[in-house]
C-alpha cells in the first residue's frame, strides 16, 4: 500500500550534541542536514505529505540563548536549504503560532510558503506548534461562527487543516510520547518509536520502517 502521510517527531539533538562532545546548537544543525536527507528520502518512495515537529510551543520555554540560536537556524534552513535545494516538487506549510516570531522569521516562512503552490509533494513543518493551542483557536473560531456539525466541518478550523491524517508516526531520541503532536491526524496512525537520535537517523531506518509498515494490518476499528 502507497503511504501518503507520515509525520516526524524529530527528537535527540541536544542529547546527540553532548554524545559527541559539541555545543547544543551543533546537535540542531546537523538535525537539520538529516532533515533535509529524510524529506528527499520519503518524497522518493512517492510519500506526499511528511509533517515535522521542529519547534513546539513547550519548546519557548527552554533558555532565551537556546530558543535564539534555534531560531536563528530555522530562518538560516528555509532560506539557505528549503528554497534553493528542494527543486520544484516540494511545498512548503508551515504550522503553528507564527505570530509569536519575530517580522524577519515571518516573511522568510511567508515566501516559502509560496512557492510551488501545485507541487506534487509537501513538507509541513510545525512551528511554535502544540496540539492544545491548534484546538483552543479551533473552539475559539468555533465560537465567533456556526458551531460545527461534523467532524470534516471541525477539522476545517485547526490549523493543520489541510494536512491529511498520517498513515504512520516516527519518532527517534528513544521517548515513547507525543509531546502534543497533530493529535487529530495521529489517530489511527502507526507509531514507530526508535532510540536512534534525530541527527543519526538513516535513509536505512527509515525504509526498514516502512517494510514494517507494510506488515501491518490497520483495522480502523473495525
Ligand atoms: C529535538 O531535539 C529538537 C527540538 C526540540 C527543537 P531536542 O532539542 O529535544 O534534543 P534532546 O531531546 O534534548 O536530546
Ligand atoms: C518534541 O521534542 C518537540 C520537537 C521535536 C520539536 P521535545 O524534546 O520538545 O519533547 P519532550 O520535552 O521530550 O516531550
Ligand atoms: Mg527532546
Amino acid at each position: 500500500m502507497q503511504i501518503k502521510s507520515i509525520g516526524i517527531i524529530m527528537d535527540g539533538n541536544r542529547r546527540w550534541a553532548k554524545e559527541n562532545g559539541l555545543p547544543r546548537v551543533e546537535g540542531h544543525k546537523k538535525g537539520a542536514d538529516t532533515l533535509e536527507k529524510i524529506a528527499r528520502a520519503v518524497f522518493e518512495q512517492g510519500v506526499e505529505h511528511m509533517a515535522v515537529y521542529a519547534f513546539s510551543t513547550e519548546n519557548w520555554k527552554r533558555s532565551k540563548e537556546e530558543v535564539d540560536a534555534l531560531l536563528k537556524l530555522i530562518k538560516f534552513f528555509i532560506e539557505k536549504r528549503l528554497l534553493k535545494g528542494f527543486g520544484d516538487n516540494v511545498r512548503f506549510r508551515f504550522v503553528g503560532d507564527l505570530s509569536l516570531f519575530d517580522s524577519p522569521l515571518q516573511e522568510t516562512i511567508k515566501k516559502a510558503e509560496k512557492i510551488n503552490p501545485k507541487a506534487k509533494h509537501s513538507l509541513w513543518i510545525a512551528l511554535s506548534y502544540g496540539a492544545r493551542a491548534e484546538m483552543l483557536d479551533a473552539a475559539r473560531a468555533s465560537a465567533r461562527g456556526d458551531a460545527p456539525q461534523s467532524e470534516e466541518d471541525f477539522k476545517k478550523l485547526l490549523w493543520s487543516a489541510d494536512l491529511p491524517d498520517f498513515d504512520l508516526i516516527i519518532r527517534t531520541g528513544g521517548k515513547k510520547r507525543l509531546s502534543n503532536f497533530f493529535p487529530w491526524q495521529s489517530a489511527y496512525a502507526e507509531l514507530f518509536f526508535t532510540d536512534t537520535l534525530w541527527p543519526d537517523f538513516s535513509e536505512r531506518e527509515l525504509l526498514q520502517i516502512f517494510n514494517e509498515f507494510q506488515n501491518t494490518k490497520r483495522n480502523f476499528g473495525k
